[in-house]
């Protein structure tokens, strides 16, 4: 493997951000400084980008075992490079479910193989995401899963969810919910409001996310238990984990890019390119959205990278699949709809979200030892989404014009996106 010299950037040192180069061998940054010795190595030109800790998603949907025609681990790890990632968490409602320790380490052994970033499995909280009884915690735990979710789904019986959360703080883990009571949502299809009523749509109410949250966090208060907010798109959630933060639970919260850039207008067109759960909410929620995500109140975005085959989604509103793809935009989405600096930047995209999975290896500041999984991002580069490295194509963000892109992704010291290609 080539050293490589990444030359001219603003880079995310232990003494905050600062110009320098960042020289990388045998996997490792073995230097940071200004004006170092190019000799022997690859030069990579970061002149007007910013260097930091590669990306990590908490929240991708890679399809792998059993729904290879939207995406598997290889195509999801290409999207992964293209984005800026170097570690993503997958979602278990595969067929099968991951509900097991050797389904969590095939899908590991999938991103070892893939080799472009780390890949762990979120582990199902219950068999076969069923919801009636507790999945092998202890199995998926040993196979190395840290968080567990039933996403897609929330878990609707309050004694299973006590008694996960009781289980998996045991453990050390984290509990990650999909916040939608499930009978205030059924069959809807959008966010239920002015939007919904025009269209004719049945919607989702806002409700349905406060209320599950609202449930969550008197769980995770009399058990102790770390809570994961996923996907949230409420003022009313931002309110709540704010609460239950100043009430000393161990409470964090994701944001996706999506729910961050558009709102239910843009439904309007009735493209199902815009149906998602929990679905595209008011301007009002996106702007408590972006302010919680300014903050801190929100830790960290993640993708919900969702794929979806055309012959899926290219069906009446109602009748397609929720879910788009968001590997490959997520950082220029977030830049472009919320603009944060490159401490902030890094912060929610990388080093947050690594510590809340206990990525160890991963949301390291740019510094001498530290493993070189880096995120070269150009956040002055405007482009519009055309065709996607994902096996699938369903995203709103084509054709949308966008600021900051990934110049360069690093995993363990090697090339993986440059040049606005994948390289391996
Ligand atoms: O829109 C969604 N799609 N929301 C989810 O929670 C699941 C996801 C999927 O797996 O397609």
């Amino acid at each position: 493997m080539a050293d490589l010299l990444l030359a001219g950037g603003t880079v995310l040192t232990s003494e905050g951000p600062a110009p320098a180069d960042v020289r990388v061998a045998s996997g490792e940054i073995t230097a940071v400084g200004r004006n170092l010795d190019p000799v022997g190595a690859e030069l990579l030109d970061c002149s007007g980008a910013w260097v930091g800790p590669g990306l990590v998603d908490l929240h991708a949907h890679l399809r792998e075992p059993g729904q290879e025609w939207k995406e598997d681990v290889d195509t999801g790890t290409r999207a992964a490079a293209a984005g800026g990632y170097t570690a993503l968490l997958a979602m278990p409602n595969t067929d099968p479910p991951i509900d097991a320790g050797h389904l969590a380490r095939f899908v590991a052994d999938r991103g070892r193989a893939a080799g472009r970033c780390d890949v762990v499995a979120v582990g199902a909280i219950t068999l076969g995401r069923a919801g009636e009884k507790l999945a092998h915690l202890d199995e998926l735990w040993a196979a190395g899963v840290r968080v567990f979710s039933d996403d897609g789904d929330s878990v609707a019986d309050a004694g299973l969810l006590r008694r996960a959360m009781e289980y998996v703080a045991e453990l050390g883990g984290v509990i990650a919910q999909h916040a939608e009571d499930p009978g205030l949502v059924r069959g809807g299809h959008m966010h239920e409001g002015d939007v919904s009523s025009r269209l004719g749509i049945a919607g989702r109410p806002a409700a349905a996310e406060a209320i599950a949250v609202a449930r969550d966090l008197e769980l995770a208060r009399l058990t102790g238990a770390r809570y994961h907010l996923l996907h949230a798109t409420t003022a009313a959630a931002v309110k709540l984990v704010a609460a239950a933060r100043a009430d000393g639970l161990a409470v964090t919260a994701e944001a996706t890019p999506h729910h961050l850039f558009f709102d239910h207008a843009s439904v309007s067109s009735t493209d199902p390119a815009y149906k998602v759960n929990p679905p595209l909410r008011t301007a009002e929620d996106v702007q408590a959205l972006r302010d919680g995500l300014r903050s801190g109140l929100i830790d960290c975005v993640a993708t919900d990278h969702a794929p979806h085959a055309d012959h899926e989604k290219d069906v009446p509103f109602e009748e397609a699949p929720p879910g788009m793809i968001g590997l490959e935009t997520a950082a220029a989405a977030v830049q472009t709809a919320v603009g944060l600096d490159l401490d902030a930047f890094y912060d929610r995209m990388s080093i947050a979200p690594a510590r809340i999975a206990g990525l160890a290896r991963h949301g390291r500041l740019v510094a001498e030892g530290n493993p070189a999984h880096l995120c070269v991002f150009d956040p002055a580069a405007r482009w519009a989404p055309e065709r996607f490295e994902s096996r699938s194509q369903n995203s709103p963000f084509r054709g949308v014009a966008l600021t900051g892109q990934p110049r360069y992704t690093i995993y363990g010291g090697r090339v993986t996106y440059a040049d606005g290609k994948v390289q391996a």
